[in-house]
């Protein structure tokens, strides 16, 4: 597993600013907390605490480049220059191109100008980690509530054709059942 300073000489690399290593490191924490939670509660889960923690770290290590939508593609591409294709390395990958809300369907990557994909997470650790995400404003921990209130806000009216709204409240509920 590559170590919690691997991953902050890689953001240093590539110079992500400051606020946004702060958030990746609370969403780390706070999904590492529940991955710890949800292995206690259903053993047979086996969640990877210390993949969920270093991929909480890089998520948004695309944001030393974009702050748009395409973050997640871009951080997915960093980690493939600087640690190559292996296993770890497409995990890792994988975590930053499904983070975003609670994935992009491949219909609204298409939309939005993104690399033909399907960006939805499969994994109980991709999912975790979009999870948690959503629920941490800056370095700030929230709750799924408000989580899923700034998603209806921003895409509620009319504009969420693609269903986004729907899989954050999905993937609220999802996780709700199990903890
Ligand atoms: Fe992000």
């Amino acid at each position: 597993m590559l170590s919690a300073q691997e991953a902050l000489v890689l953001h240093n690399k590539v110079q992500t600013p400051e606020n946004v290593i702060a958030h990746c490191t609370t969403v780390a924490k706070l999904a590492r907390d529940l991955a710890g939670k949800l292995n206690r509660k259903n053993p047979e889960f086996n969640i990877d605490e210390d993949f969920v923690y270093i991929a909480g770290l890089l998520h948004d290590i695309g944001r030393s480049v974009s702050h748009g939508i395409d973050h997640g593609v871009i951080g997915a591409r960093i980690i493939r220059t600087f640690m190559g294709d292996d296993d770890l390395a497409k995990r890792f990958a994988r975590v930053c191109e499904t983070h975003i809300g609670a994935g992009i369907s491949p219909e609204e990557a298409e939309g939005l100008g993104l690399p033909a994909g399907d960006y939805i997470p499969q994994t109980i650790e991709e999912k975790l980690i979009a999870y948690a995400d959503n629920m941490v404003e800056g370095d700030r921990v929230r709750d799924p509530e408000w989580a899923e209130e700034r998603f209806r806000e921003r895409f509620g009216n009319g504009l969420d054709s693609g269903g986004a709204v729907r899989r954050v409240a999905d993937l609220n509920s999802f996780f709700k059942k199990l903890l």
